[in-house]
């Protein structure tokens, strides 16, 4: 039976780290660190998600600018409003949540946060700086779901991972760091054509794709690390992951719920971003 990873409890150690962080630097003269939240529309998820975030930043001691427009926003007006936080010196991380409402070009908006500013990771030059193996800012829940494996003790040098997913902000970005500590990454997606049989091979298997149950609990190989990024909501209102979770702590050594995994590790890798571009470390 697998062991649990519990990103809430891991989570909440960070946080406990990072306010420590922030209490000490601040009384030895640093300055406060700042995010900005930008919530453009009126996606009950988006909603949610951005409270929880301005949440965890006030609990560790940082100040947080939240800014919320309409669906009807337009690009130039929300082109203004970042701009505005990138030369608010007070503002050392900012964040644009997901998805956009249609009409606004995302890939413009994300590209229009200063890149030393970016605690998403997702300006193309932090990416691209991720795929050269360079240091940079770089995206949160493929930060969380590194720190969550290191919590398992595996040591990925020369192991198969396998990532159910390809999206910039999580598949790409874990196949690259997964890269980076030695393992052999395959990144599957709706195309693959036999997508069990490469999960049947991996000792980590990474599942970002949003449909929930699509990895079966009997394609886990015995004894492989299970992290499961999905976060589905079913007819009954419950959430679930993308992994059958039953099926498949019956076979891993250890594996992440959902809630409770990666989630949590997401925002606090939010925060450690945002002392970073704060503080420069
Ligand atoms: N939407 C879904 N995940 C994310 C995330 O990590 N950051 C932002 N900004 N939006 C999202």
């Amino acid at each position: 039976m697998a062991q649990i990873l519990d990103g809430k409890a891991l989570a909440s150690q960070v946080r406990k780290e990072l306010k420590s962080r922030v209490s000490e630097g601040v009384q030895n003269g640093l300055p406060q660190p700042g995010l900005a939240t930008l919530l453009v529309g009126d996606d009950p998820a988006s909603h949610v998600y951005v409270k929880f975030k301005r949440r965890a930043c006030e609990e560790v001691g940082f100040q947080n600018f939240h800014i919320e427009l309409p669906s009807d926003t337009s690009q130039a007006d929300l082109l203004d409003k970042i701009e505005e936080l990138n030369q608010n010196s007070e503002v050392h991380g900012i964040l644009v949540q997901l998805p956009l409402p249609k009409g606004l070009d995302e890939a413009a908006v994300l590209e229009a946060v200063a890149a030393t500013k970016d605690a998403d990771g997702f300006h193309p030059m932090n990416q691209g700086a991720l795929m050269q193996g360079r240091q940079s800012l770089r995206p949160c829940t493929p930060l969380g779901i590194m720190r969550i494996i290191e919590e398992s003790g595996m040591d990925l040098n020369g192991k198969k991972a396998v990532v159910v997913g390809r999206s910039n902000i999580v598949g790409k970005p874990i196949a690259l760091m997964l890269l980076e500590k030695h393992a052999t990454v395959s990144v599957c997606h709706s195309r693959t054509a036999d997508l069990a049989a490469e999960v049947r091979a991996a000792d980590v298997v990474v599942a970002a794709v949003g449909r929930a149950h699509l990895v079966q609990g009997d394609w886990i190989k015995e004894g492989a690390v299970v992290i499961d990024v999905g976060i589905n909501r079913l007819e009954d209102g419950s959430l679930t992951g993308d992994v059958d979770f039953e099926e498949a702590s019956k076979r891993a050594s250890w594996i992440t719920p959902v809630p409770g995994g990666v989630g949590p590790m997401t925002i606090a890798m939010l925060l450690s971003n945002t002392l970073k571009a704060a503080w420069g470390e």
